[in-house]
Order: C-alpha cells, then structure tokens, then sequence
C-alpha cells in the first residue's frame, strides 16, 4: 500500500487479524447469563449476531444420561454455573470423565466461541503439573494447551530442566479460548475453577507450576504482584494432600520481555532442585 493510499477493506481485515481479532462473534457485547429470562425484545431492537451465538448455544447435543446433569445451568446466573461446575466436576473419576463432562458442560459462555475444548496435555502421572490462563488460537485448532509461540519458549524453557511433555502435564484455568485473545473474565474464572482443581486432583501431582498472575491468583489465591511472588514455593491443597506450588512468569510474557528470562531460569532451577530433593 503506498503511504497515503486509502486503506482497503483487505487491509482493514489484517490489521484486526494482526491485533489477534480473528473470530467473527457479533458487534455488541453480549451477556449470555441474562439472556435466558429476558423478554424477547421487539424485532426492531434484535441484534441478529447475538441471536446467532444464542442459537449455537442452544443447539449444543443434550449431555450424556450417564453423566451428572450439568445442562439445565446453560445460560443461567454465574452462581448458579458455578455450583452445578462444582457438582459436575466433583463427579468426575478419571480425568477421560473429566473431560467428557467439559465436552457437553454449557455453564460458561466461551464454550459459544471457542472451536473446542482444550483439556490438557503431557503425562497424567507426571510428577509436575504445569497450569496456563486459557488457550489462544493455536490451541484452540489444535486442542492442545501451549502449542503457540509461547508454547515452544515453554517447551524449551522445560527441555534446559530436562524435562518434556512426557515429564509434565500441562493445562490451563479455562479450558476455551477466550474470543480474540481477551482475558477470561472473573466470572468465566470462577466457572472453571472446579475443573482446573479436579484435574490438578486427579493428576496428583507433587508440584504445581502456575505459569502467570492469573493462574498464581486463581489457585494460589496470591495478590501481589507476580515480580514478586514468583519463585516462592507454597503449599496448595489438592483436596487430598498438600504439595509445593510455585509461580513463574508466563512464558508470552517473556517473549515480550526476554530480560526476565533470567527470574524464570532461577525458578526453573528450583523446580529442578526439588525434583531431585
Ligand atoms: N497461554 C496460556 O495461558 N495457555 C495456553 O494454552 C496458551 C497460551
């Protein structure tokens, strides 16, 4: 394009794509939770987007009869998903079960936007389990957590400690991709906090990693900044057992600020260390 050409609607679209808006999903915010109760508005005031999110939410398959009941919370108040989520994700025995649950689970309003569920990936009987914010798009195609770019500075930043995927289980607090990118909000948060806290119980493993401030936040309940909680090691209860927990930057974050890399390197160090201890 030269320099004072007038920008087509191409490249309109790059920009977006560029700046991580790559979903189409509607040109108004919708609130999906107050959706259910409210009056059918008057054709004039409808936003055809937004009913088009609603029905695809609404034509998700009934869940399976031979999983607890988490359907009927679709839509319903925040509270309310998040007790049937707790209920649901409680009734999980095995992480398959967990992950089948998560599949038909229609309580958090991101499952409308996101392609698919990304549950988890690496060694279920792995000795560290490492826990991200919420998948991106790469993750989001290919079901997998941390297959980005930040996905490949962690594979490496877990190769210098010598270990990989068959050594670690990786996951994250919200098991959808929030639309372009956005942070998960609290209330998507809150919904998915049980699953997160009985898939790090049924992996049992003997040391967390949260990877980033929400993931410290959301598990460790830790409010300082992550500059300076990083690399302390804490106890977190699976609800069977305590175990060591630690924070770490994120690794998007450190590719955004490669100097902090050597604070990683010393918590990567310590998560060695323990390993070994
Ligand atoms: N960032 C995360 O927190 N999780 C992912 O899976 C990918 C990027």
């Amino acid at each position: 394009m030269m320099p004072f050409d007038t920008p087509s609607a191409r490249d309109l679209l790059d920009f977006y794509r560029d700046a991580g808006a790559d979903a189409l999903v509607g040109e108004e915010p919708i609130d999906r939770f107050a959706a259910v109760d409210a009056p059918t508005a008057p054709l004039a005031l409808r936003d055809p987007a937004q009913e088009r999110v609603q029905e695809r939410v609404q034509e998700r398959p009934p869940r399976a009869a031979a999983l607890p009941a988490a359907g009927p919370q679709a839509l319903a108040s925040p509270d309310a998903a998040a007790v049937s989520a707790r209920a649901a994700a409680k009734s999980a025995a095995s992480l398959e079960e967990l992950r089948a649950i998560l599949e038909t689970f229609e309580g958090c309003g991101l499952k409308a936007t996101a392609s698919r569920v990304v549950f988890g990936d690496g060694n279920p009987k792995a000795r560290v389990m490492l826990v991200g914010e919420a998948p991106g798009r790469d993750e989001d195609i290919e079901g997998l957590p941390f297959v980005g770019r930040s996905g490949k500075l962690l594979d490496l930043m877990l190769a210098a400690i010598g270990l990989d995927r068959s050594t670690v289980y990786i996951a994250n607090i919200v098991p959808w991709r929030p639309p372009g990118n956005r942070d998960p909000s609290p209330h998507e948060s809150a919904i998915c906090l049980p699953f997160i806290l009985r898939q790090i119980e049924l992996v049992d493993p003997d040391f967390l990693v949260c990877l980033g401030k929400p993931s410290m936040q959301t598990l460790l309940g830790i409010k300082e900044p992550i500059t300076k909680a990083r690399g302390r090691w804490v106890t977190f209860n699976t609800g069977q057992r305590d175990i060591r927990a630690i924070a770490t930057f994120h690794p998007a974050f450190l590719l955004r600020s490669p100097l902090q890399k050597r604070f990683a390197w010393r918590d990567l160090l310590a998560l060695k260390k323990a390993l070994a201890g």
